[in-house]
């Protein structure tokens, strides 16, 4: 094993706060998980980056789209992430606040930004144009238009996109209709408003986050545009969002890429739309797999686990809300192998409160001890963002890991 401290002491990884968000390439460390494990004993919870899954996620991913790729930065905001992902093709970020902003323009400062959050604090419009020379934005109401156009001092190269609200989509783990997005007759009088005042134009949506059914981008595809044709005014670009899905444990897994790109352009030729220039904006599916979570094992009761982590830190997604099963992989504290009956294991965050609960069910081998370590994957997306300080839980450290014979994610 080898170890590459971007700083001269491997023993403290990049230690953070709350927030969780990069300041530097964390330290990197080449040789098995249970390596890293055993050399750093991670006390708290310890994010692990894996160059070698995030670099190829993101060519791939370019490779398949045939338009414009901006990555959502509310899904995973390290600063490493974006570097990689800007190095891999991803040349554009979707930000959703001023803080997002700042954020990518330091990171990828070549990179182009989209504001696609629909209802902007009026400063972060203004710092975003001025200062960070951000020029596309979304809007899904006639007040957020004016509202762009006043803190722009009425700019001549905006461009504007219109968010359009979708039908219910229940192949989704989260379907984003009830808060963002105006009604199909709307976004026609919304383009035929912007029009005027937009350099370039375009239509956006959210068919919502994990869609598993490649067929809910097609329907979207075809309600935009029946509203772009009803419009009566050229629009320039259509953005079909994100949504595109990872595997998790316990779902049937995904459908293909492949699979969501050929109905979008399927779709796409069916309403004469073949040539509209195309953006979209995934989050989950680029970074899910790049990163796991290094969690320790506290106290055991009998199938509940008490580990340093939960839904208040960096497992939002595994508690009751979205109650997503993660990958994982026990690191025994003395690298023994004791068993190797598996049983399945709920977890229990650190926090005080009884909603930091996590049914899973994990499975775990059946000996699992105090002083273990667990590793959970999929930590890439909606984790490090997340982190809260509920309770003084809220640190943890991060670090990138090259495993030699290639990367080996738990399952
Ligand atoms: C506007 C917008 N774009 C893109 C994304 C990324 O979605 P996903 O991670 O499902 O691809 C989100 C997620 O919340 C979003 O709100």
């Amino acid at each position: 094993m080898t170890i590459h401290p971007q700083n001269d002491r491997i023993s403290s990884p990049r230690a953070e706060g709350r927030g969780g968000i990069a300041s530097s390439f964390p330290a990197q460390f080449t040789g098995s998980i249970e390596d890293l494990v055993s050399a750093l004993k991670p006390q708290h919870p310890l994010y692990v980056l894996r160059p070698q899954i995030l670099a190829p996620a993101a060519r791939d991913f370019s490779a398949l789209f045939s338009g414009d790729v901006m990555y959502a930065v509310k899904c995973n905001p390290d600063k490493a992430v974006l570097q990689i992902l800007y190095k891999n093709g991803i040349k554009a970020f979707d930000v959703a606040s001023v803080e997002e902003v700042r954020l990518a323009a330091k990171a990828a400062p070549k990179a182009k930004l989209y504001f696609m959050h629909p209802v902007k604090a009026p400063e972060a419009i203004r710092e975003a144009y001025t200062i960070h020379g951000v020029r596309a934005f979304v809007l899904d109401t006639q007040e957020e238009l004016f509202k762009i156009l006043r803190e722009t001092d009425l700019a001549h190269d905006l461009e504007l996109f219109v968010r359009m609200a979708l039908p219910k989509n229940s192949s989704a783990a989260i379907d984003f209709r009830a808060k963002f997005g105006a009604m199909p007759e709307d976004v026609s009088l919304l383009l035929q408003q912007c029009r005027p005042v937009a350099a370039k134009l375009g239509v956006c949506f959210h068919v919502g986050t994990q869609t598993m059914n490649p067929s809910v981008y097609a329907r979207a595809v075809n309600i935009a545009a029946a509203a772009i044709a009803r419009s009566g005014v050229k629009v320039d670009a259509l953005d079909v969002g994100g949504g595109f899905p990872a595997a998790y444990p316990g779902q049937a897994a995904p459908p293909p890429l492949p699979q969501y790109m050929k109905a979008i352009s399927g779709a796409l030729k069916k309403c004469g739309l073949s040539d509209m220039p195309l953006l979209c904006e995934p989050g989950r599916a680029l970074v899910a797999h790049s990163t796991s979570l290094v969690v320790r094992v506290e106290q055991r009761r009998g199938d509940l686990l008490y580990i340093n982590d939960g839904t208040y830190g960096g497992l939002f997604d595994a508690g009751r809300w979205l109650n997503l099963r993660y990958p994982v992989r026990l690191i025994r504290r003395d690298g023994e192998l004791h068993h190797t009956e598996m049983l399945p294991f709920r977890l229990a965050g650190p926090t005080c409160d009884a909603l930091d609960m996590m049914a899973g069910p994990f499975d775990l081998p059946a000996d699992v001890r105090t002083g273990d370590w667990i590793e959970l994957g999929n930590a890439g997306a909606y984790s490090r963002g997340l982190r809260g300080n509920f309770n003084g839980f809220g640190k943890s450290a991060a670090i990138a890991l090259y495993e030699p014979s290639g990367a080996e994610l738990p399952k």
